[in-house]
């Protein structure tokens, strides 16, 4: 009679013990991957939840006024219809494709952010907008040195400086002059990207002095006039003034007529321009337009988002 322990039941035990062993490392090792996917699922949905408009702008108090300037942006509401946001601006590569290596310093960056920012929100830091307006500058320059830091990689995500054309692009020139340069202030130029805060129309009484147009007066006769027009009538170039002026700029930004100067129309008159003395020409030109002198001169590109009247 054979027993438990004979040899051939002992290896069907063996056997059994085996197949059993099998299945459940499959099902383990099943389970395993199964919650590497979740997990793997899970990041990727919380880094997005996170980086949303939703998350960033409301879920804090501290945000209200940020999220309110930010819906006066041209990155809001455009003519294209896309948005741009919050965590695409403000948080490295979630506007590009990140390699597996940009991912990890996407997470890291996100921790660190987000426990600086829920210990803000936490201790009621920013509850009132006068504790708002107190804070804004300090981390409006927080923000603006991580960006000349990193070469503005946030916006370059979406902004291909080589990639501006059309058929006579001032554009193109303007931002390949920086691409030569290897320097990438944006906001040194566009100012009120991201959050509009003030008025365009805020600084429409005197955007320049009278003799910061005297000066301009003295570069356009050597090197526009003579396609311009001494009075600015247009002889083989448009008239920059009346009609013509108004056709081309109302409604326009003064860093569209700048760029124009500084740019193509530089070239045109085979000058290089300090940036000064591109302002003091746009000074004249404003002032040639009927637009008021005032006390402070124009002396910085960030000083040129405000927009001219429409007609
Ligand atoms: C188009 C890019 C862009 C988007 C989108 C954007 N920001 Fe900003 N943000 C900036 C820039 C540039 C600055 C620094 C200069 C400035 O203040 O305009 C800034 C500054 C800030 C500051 C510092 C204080 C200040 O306002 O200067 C906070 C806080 C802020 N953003 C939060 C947010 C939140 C919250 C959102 C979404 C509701 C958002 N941002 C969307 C670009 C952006
Ligand atoms: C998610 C993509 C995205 C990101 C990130 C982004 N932009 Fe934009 N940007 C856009 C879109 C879309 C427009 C609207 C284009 C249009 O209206 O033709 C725009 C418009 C602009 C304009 C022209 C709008 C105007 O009224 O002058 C400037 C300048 C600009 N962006 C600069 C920046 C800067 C600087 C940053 C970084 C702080 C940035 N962008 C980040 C997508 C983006
Ligand atoms: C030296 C000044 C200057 C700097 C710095 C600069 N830009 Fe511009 N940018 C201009 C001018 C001038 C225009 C044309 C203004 C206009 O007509 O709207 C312009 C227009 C744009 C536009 C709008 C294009 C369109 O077709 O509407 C975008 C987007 C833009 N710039 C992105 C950037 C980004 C991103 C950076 C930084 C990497 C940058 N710019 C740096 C001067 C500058
Ligand atoms: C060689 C002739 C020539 C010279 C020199 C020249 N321009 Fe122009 N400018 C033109 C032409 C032609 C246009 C029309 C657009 C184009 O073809 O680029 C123009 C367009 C402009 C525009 C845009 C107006 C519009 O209707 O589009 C401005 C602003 C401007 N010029 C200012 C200047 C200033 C300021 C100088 C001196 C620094 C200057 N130009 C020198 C030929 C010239």
């Amino acid at each position: 009679m054979p027993t438990n322990n004979s040899p051939g039941a002992s290896r069907a035990e063996t056997r059994r013990n085996t197949r059993r062993r099998f299945f459940w490392i499959s099902l383990w090792a099943l389970g395993l991957v199964f919650l590497g996917v979740m997990l793997v699922a899970l990041t990727n949905h919380v880094v997005n939840w996170s980086s949303s408009d939703t998350y960033c702008g409301t879920t804090c108090h501290s945000m209200t006024w940020a999220n309110a300037a930010y819906q006066q942006s041209p990155h809001y509401i455009n003519s294209v219809g896309v948005r741009a946001t919050c965590g695409e601006c403000h948080i490295p590569f979630d506007s590009g494709h990140a390699t597996a290596m940009e991912y990890v310093k996407l997470l890291l960056f996100k921790a660190d952010r987000g426990a600086k920012d829920f210990w803000n929100e936490a201790k009621k830091s920013i509850a009132t907008r006068e504790e708002w307006e107190k804070r804004r500058p300090t981390l409006r320059n927080t923000f603006q040195s991580y960006l000349t830091q990193h070469d503005y990689v946030t916006c370059r995500g979406c902004h291909s400086l080589q990639s501006f054309g059309g058929p006579r692009s001032m554009k193109l020139v303007i931002h390949q002059g920086l691409v030569k340069a290897d320097s990438y202030d944006c906001l040194q130029c566009h100012a009120n990207i991201g959050h509009v805060y003030e008025q365009p129309w805020s600084k429409i009484v005197g955007w320049y002095t009278v003799e910061q147009a005297a000066a301009g007066r003295k570069l356009f006769e050597v090197s526009c006039s003579g396609c311009h027009g001494a009075k600015l009538e247009g002889v083989s170039a448009p008239a920059l003034s009346g009609a013509t002026w108004e056709q081309r700029f109302a409604g326009a930004k003064l860093l569209t007529v700048w760029g124009e100067i500084k740019g193509p129309m530089a070239e045109y008159a085979g000058a290089t321009f300090t940036t000064q003395q591109s302002l003091d020409i746009l000074a004249y030109l404003l002032q040639q337009n009927g637009l008021p002198a005032g006390t402070q001169p124009l002396a910085n590109t960030r000083e040129l988002s405000d927009t001219l009247p429409e007609k």
